[in-house]
């Protein structure tokens, strides 16, 4: 797999690069689940832990009537949200001229899909009480422009709002190769497309505009941490392909099959944090 230092990448022609990447994702799975997400357990997870943080969320009194999804892709998550949310305001922002038109043809009642950048959202400050970004700005292949763009999600979030951050970290790809290494398995590598985030220098950039929620101490599993998807990278990206000696296959039954296990260590790049705006 290409890796960004193979393509001599910059800021000028990274967009183009993204844009050429979604229009064949959009085209090869239309409004299916599996668009950007081939993997149904992380699909699941990711889904299951905005539906449980936006419950827990309500269940503490924070407000959750308006809420934008940014890289809203096909609009399925919007899809799910509205399903269970009937009367919450969704609005869903892509740049993808193509994903936006399948999103827009999935006609999720009263959801606005805008066509758009995260570097430069077209909306007045402070007019969501919620965002989620689902893989969203680690197609940003710019750290200044990453940085941008988080604090666009600071400005359009009101005062006390929260932002369900669900991204890609290298420390997560660090730990998996080191228990790759180990078992005799070769590096994984960042898709071509993306650029993952450094964790300090995540922590550092949000620091000015938002708190990190820690969930733990509620005690209850299906509140998300970090590592929601740990123990399943671990199974599913370590030990799968050690004892099969095959590559990562999605969805087999063995991978299946260890679902249940909690989330254990920090082996996977995809993290979701809870962030509340100060
Ligand atoms: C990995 S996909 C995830 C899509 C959707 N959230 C999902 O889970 O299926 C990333 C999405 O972000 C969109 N995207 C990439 N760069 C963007 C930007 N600068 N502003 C807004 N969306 C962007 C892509 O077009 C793509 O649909």
């Amino acid at each position: 797999m290409a890796v960004l230092s193979d393509l001599n990448m910059n800021s000028e022609n990274y967009s183009d690069v993204i844009l050429e990447h979604y229009r064949k994702e959009a085209e090869e799975h239309g409004k299916d689940a599996s668009s950007t997400m081939r993997d149904e357990i992380t699909r699941g997870r990711e889904v299951a832990s905005v539906l449980r943080v936006l419950e827990f969320l309500k269940s503490r009194g924070a407000p959750v009537t308006n809420v934008l999804d940014i890289g809203c892709g096909n609009a399925y998550l919007l899809e799910v949200l509205r399903k269970n949310h009937p009367s919450i305001a969704l609005t869903g922002l892509e740049y993808t001229p193509e994903m936006v038109q399948i999103a827009r043809d999935r006609g999720v009642a009263q959801c606005a899909i805008e066509q758009g950048d995260v570097r430069a959202l077209p909306f007045g400050d402070h007019g969501f009480d919620v965002v989620i970004t689902e893989r969203c700005i680690i197609n940003v292949m710019d750290r200044a422009h990453q940085a941008d763009s988080l604090r666009q999600v600071a400005r359009v979030l009101r005062s006390g709002g929260h932002y369900l951050c669900i991204e890609a970290f290298t420390d997560g790809l660090s730990e998996l190769n080191h228990a790759r290494d180990e078992l005799g398995l070769p590096p994984n590598e960042m898709p071509y497309h993306n650029l993952w985030f450094d964790k300090p220098w995540f922590l550092e950039v949000i620091a000015p505009d938002f708190e990190v929620v820690d969930l733990s101490p509620h005690r209850d599993p299906t509140l998300p941490g970090p590592n929601f998807l740990s123990s399943h990278y671990f199974i599913s990206r370590v030990l799968y392909p050690a004892i099969t000696n095959r590559p990562i296959i999605y969805n087999t039954h063995l991978v299946k099959f260890f679902s249940f296990l909690p989330p254990m260590g920090n082996y996977a790049p995809i993290q979701f944090y809870l962030l509340q705006k100060k």
